[in-house]
This record gives structure tokens, C-alpha cells and sequence, in this order.
């Protein structure tokens, strides 16, 4: 029996991403976020646009996506109700948000140089993806407080550990591990349940 239900929130399970920006000053800003998906090369985020992140990526244009794996949660949680945003908005002071400024600090994570965009790469993460901002749009009511904003990769830092025997360039679903925001509580994902069909379209090409 299915019920008419109102969910205040949709949030099935998507990845945990850190994402690093650059703040006006040159320090760097670090958020979790959760609204992320990809698609070939580029990555859709959800973000407020109250948030200090899109304020240094409209101004900057660029980022870099962490992403945890599920030992890291402890991290992650520690970055929960913090914001690199000074003051910090009304509403967020009623959720409980505090202002802060060394987000890497406080969650006990080190920041690594990327190759090519100006924000730091979160050594303990095994993914570190570079991206440029491509486009920004609007999201959800209107007015809007919510952007969409679509990233292009540029460079992809991944952990030798995670990735295929003998392969440069396949990540191992066997061994990445991701941290998944479901309704706003963090799991991991279980074992592999069924073989794929669509699998072997994106499988290295057999060598000879
Ligand atoms: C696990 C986790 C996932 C989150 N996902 C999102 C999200 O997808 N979009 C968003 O706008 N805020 C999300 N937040 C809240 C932001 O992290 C929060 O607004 C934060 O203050 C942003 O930091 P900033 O203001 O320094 O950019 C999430 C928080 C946590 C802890």
C-alpha cells in the first residue's frame, strides 16, 4: 500500500563531496556537499547561494571535488554547521552554523597543491577532481536561493589503492568506498548485487 506523502526533502543517497574554493583572502574554504552528480567529464552541484562556496565560485570559477571515503565520515561530520561565510546569515545562526575560517583545521584534514586551479586538494581524500565552473543556474522556487552549478574536470588526483590491477585509468567498484548522504545521515554502500550489463561498455579494452 503506497501513501500520499509531503517528504520536506527528496534526499535518496547521493556522495558526500568536499569541495574545496578559494576565499577573497587566498585561504581556502572546504564544505560538504551532497546534491552531486556527474556526467562524462562534467559534475551538476547543488549548493544555496548564501553559502561562502558560491560566493569564491562565481568570483573565482573554479574548485576542486574531494571525495571521502566512508572512514573519513568523522571529517566530514566535523565540517556539519560550519561556515566559511562572515557574517554568518540569519537563518543559519538559528540552525546552529558558527563562522569559521580554518575549515581544514577543524576537521583534521591536510591540504595538498592541485596541478592547475588555485584551491587545495584534501590529501586524505582518494578522489581529488580539479574542475572549472562551466555554468550556473537558478535552482528550484523562485525567487531563487539555490544555484546548479555545472563543473568540467580538468585533472583527476585518485588514490593508486582504488583503482583496476594493471589499469592507469579505471577506478575499481570493488575497492571505492564512498560515503553516501541518505536523508541527511551518512552510510556506505553495501557489496555488489548483480552483475551489469552496461559494465562491460565502460570496461578497459581487452589487450591482445
Ligand atoms: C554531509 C553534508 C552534506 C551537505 N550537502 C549540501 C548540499 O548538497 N548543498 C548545500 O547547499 N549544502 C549542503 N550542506 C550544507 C553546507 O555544508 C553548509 O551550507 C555550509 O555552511 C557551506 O559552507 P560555506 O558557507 O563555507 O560554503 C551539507 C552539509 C553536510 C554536513
Amino acid at each position: 500500500m503506497h501513501k500520499i506523502v509531503e517528504p520536506k526533502i527528496f534526499y535518496f543517497g547521493t556522495p558526500v563531496v568536499l569541495i574545496s574554493t578559494l576565499n577573497e583572502d587566498n585561504s581556502v574554504n572546504l564544505a560538504p556537499i551532497s546534491s552531486a552528480w556527474s556526467l562524462h567529464q562534467s559534475f551538476m552541484l547543488g549548493i544555496s547561494n548564501r553559502s561562502q562556496t558560491v560566493q569564491n565560485l562565481l568570483r573565482e570559477r573554479e574548485c576542486v571535488l574531494n571525495l571521502p571515503s566512508v572512514d573519513l565520515v568523522h571529517a566530514v561530520d566535523r565540517l556539519a554547521l560550519l561556515t566559511g561565510r562572515n557574517p554568518v546569515p540569519d537563518y543559519k545562526v538559528r540552525q546552529g552554523y558558527r563562522y569559521e575560517p580554518d575549515k581544514f583545521g577543524t576537521a583534521q584534514l591536510t591540504q595538498t597543491p592541485s596541478d592547475i586551479v588555485k584551491p587545495s586538494c584534501v590529501k586524505e581524500c582518494p578522489v581529488q577532481l580539479e574542475a572549472i565552473v562551466k555554468h550556473v543556474h537558478d535552482f528550484g522556487e523562485d525567487p531563487s536561493t539555490l544555484a546548479a552549478i555545472e563543473v568540467k574536470i580538468v585533472k583527476s588526483h585518485i588514490n593508486e589503492q582504488i583503482l583496476m590491477d594493471g589499469e592507469e585509468n579505471y577506478i575499481d567498484p570493488d575497492k571505492w568506498n564512498p560515503l553516501i548522504m541518505n536523508f541527511c545521515e551518512f552510510y556506505g554502500i553495501g557489496a555488489k548485487v548483480h552483475p551489469s550489463r552496461l559494465a562491460p561498455v565502460f570496461a578497459p579494452p581487452v589487450r591482445q
